[in-house]
């Protein structure tokens, strides 16, 4: 007799993550790396986040609170919504994984973009959707191609604003037309990951008002981008009472850790760590468009913490050459590469690298 697996995951593969610091050091035999590959906060944590953890670690025997109920009441003074309308989770990724748990049924029709997040391909396969794919148009998502990719089968559609990879967003006045067309006994997952890095004014920086009038609306945020809280994991979902009650009904018991929560009530405090991250990748960002530009190189518009850009080379070795120097990027797709945007003597180094090997 032999062991079966589930149908589903043929077609699946593991995440692959970029290489860790420590491996690259080892496998080049370099002391210095950089990595700008996984859009991690280049200033670290907020002090006061360290602080809360340092404090939480001095019990580890007990477990979490399963509720994480005074990091709800924080996020609901934040948003201005019911504690009742938020879950946390251990990190987006588990939220993704939880929405398409909840929602996703074999078959269903499932629409996103590509280029975008993988997990919500990943998980969607997972349960057995059908993934329709809509490209990007100048890598940017094509909201009215989504719409025309709706059926009477789709259940759910995953959205990322700003996307990543690409860094691009869309308007606030195309997510509001967007959510008018778009039938309300579909999902629509509205991934807002960077949301605190962008700059342009059309952004829909508040787009929880639109819970009020889209029951099929799910919000997802993280702390592991401008919170430079990655290593904790821990995110939220914002939605309408009756999505979270039953949402709430698939994640583990304990899914967001003591330290986590902690950190998290700490890290909302701390505006002025957000102000000074906004602050040094949005000149950061300015000095790489300008360094891109010396170089002949094209890169999409970013609203986010990170730059698509097109390095006239293969992806893949550019990634190598530079990972033997000692600095770590992600290589995308063809001749376009992600890169974090880092510190200014981060960004120079890369400038320099890049120089040398394309
Ligand atoms: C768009 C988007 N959603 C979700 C995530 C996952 O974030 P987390 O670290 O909270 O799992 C990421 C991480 O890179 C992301 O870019």
């Amino acid at each position: 007799m032999t062991l079966t697996f589930r149908e589903e995951l043929k077609d699946l593969q593991a995440y692959k993550p970029g290489k860790p610091i420590d491996d690259v050091k080892k496998e080049y035999g370099i002391e210095k790396v950089v990595k700008l590959a996984s859009n991690e906060n280049p200033l670290g944590s907020s002090p006061k986040a360290i602080e809360a953890v340092k404090k939480a670690a001095e019990n580890l025997a007990i477990y979490p609170d399963g509720n994480a109920t005074m990091l709800k009441n924080a996020l609901a003074k934040k948003t201005g919504l019911k504690t009742t309308q938020i879950l946390p989770s251990s990190g987006s990724d588990e939220m993704i994984d939880i929405i398409a748990k909840t929602f996703i049924n074999k078959n269903d029709e499932v629409i996103m973009a590509d280029l975008t997040f993988p997990r919500y391909i990943t998980t969607t396969k997972m349960m057995g959707g059908k993934p329709v794919i809509v490209p990007l148009k100048n890598w940017t998502y094509d909201l009215e191609g989504m719409k025309k990719a709706i059926t009477d089968k789709t259940k759910l559609i995953w959205l990322c604003n700003p996307n990543n990879p690409t860094g691009t967003m869309f308007t606030e006045d195309e997510l509001l037309d967007f959510l008018k067309s778009v039938p309300n006994n579909i999902v629509v997952v509205y991934d807002e990951a960077y949301n605190e890095y962008v700059t342009r004014k059309d952004y829909p920086k508040n787009s929880i008002k639109f819970l009020k009038d889209y029951s099929n609306l799910i919000i997802l945020r993280t702390f592991s981008k401008i919170y430079g809280l990655a290593a904790l994991r821990i995110g939220y979902a914002l939605a309408s009472e009756e999505i979270i009650h039953n949402m709430n009904k698939i994640r583990g018991p304990f899914n967001v850790n003591k330290l986590a929560q902690a950190a998290a009530i700490a890290a909302l405090e701390d505006e002025d760590f957000i102000k000074k991250t906004y602050e040094l990748n949005k000149q950061g960002k300015e000095y790489l468009y300008k360094e891109f530009k010396n170089l002949g190189l094209e890169y999409a518009p970013s609203e986010t913490n990170h730059i698509f850009v097109n390095v006239k080379r293969d992806a893949n070795e550019v990634f190598i050459e530079l990972q033997k120097r000692g600095m770590i990027i992600r290589p995308i797709k063809d001749t376009w590469v992600r890169i974090t945007i880092g510190t200014p003597e981060q960004n120079e180094l890369l400038i320099k690298l890049l120089k040398e090997v394309i």
